[in-house]
């Protein structure tokens, strides 16, 4: 019978992946996005609650991921809360590993999309306020762009699995 390695996980994403902070949907959020896709399983969702000056004053997340992405989005979410809007944009994947101790090389795309999920939230709330300030880029980032490929690959995964 085959056996599954575990991996790799750092002592701090398996006490997050057991006890997330700011696990749950936020009924009264200023604004929300996901990142990932269905098909595959592994989507997550930010919600920030913003006040009159663009700072984060709460933010939660659901995720259907797996332990990396949960430990990353409790992460994500205690770091930017108090936060600008201006400072919680410039939160990278690699900080959040960084701030877990490590992620499993296999495992990054899980951080990528939660700073995704975050980066679609805050480019969501300017949408909404009607201007994008100075600060805050024309063209997707990196970790934005990594995370629709993301999404647009497992989307052709799913539908070749379908085929099959
Ligand atoms: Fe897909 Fe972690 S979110 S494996």
């Amino acid at each position: 019978m085959a056996s599954r390695i575990p991996l790799p996980y750092s002592p701090k994403v398996l006490e997050l992946f057991r006890n997330p902070k700011n696990l749950g949907r936020m009924e009264d959020a200023t604004i929300s996005a996901t990142a990932g896709s269905l098909a595959c399983g592994d989507r997550i969702a930010i919600y920030l609650k913003i006040n009159k000056d663009d700072i984060v004053e709460k933010a939660s997340f659901e995720s259907y991921g797996c332990a990396a992405n949960i430990a990353a989005a409790s992460v994500l979410t205690e770091i930017i809360k108090g936060k600008p809007l201006k400072e919680a944009w410039k939160i990278t994947w690699r900080q959040i590993s960084d701030e877990l101790g490590g992620l499993p090389a296999i495992k990054y795309h899980c951080g990528i999309l939660a700073v995704g999920a975050l980066r679609r939230a805050i480019r969501a709330y300017y949408k909404k306020e009607g201007g994008r300030p100075e600060w805050l880029p024309e063209h997707l980032t990196a970790e934005e762009r990594q995370a629709l490929e993301e999404e647009e690959l497992m989307e052709k995964l799913a539908k070749m699995r379908k085929k099959l």
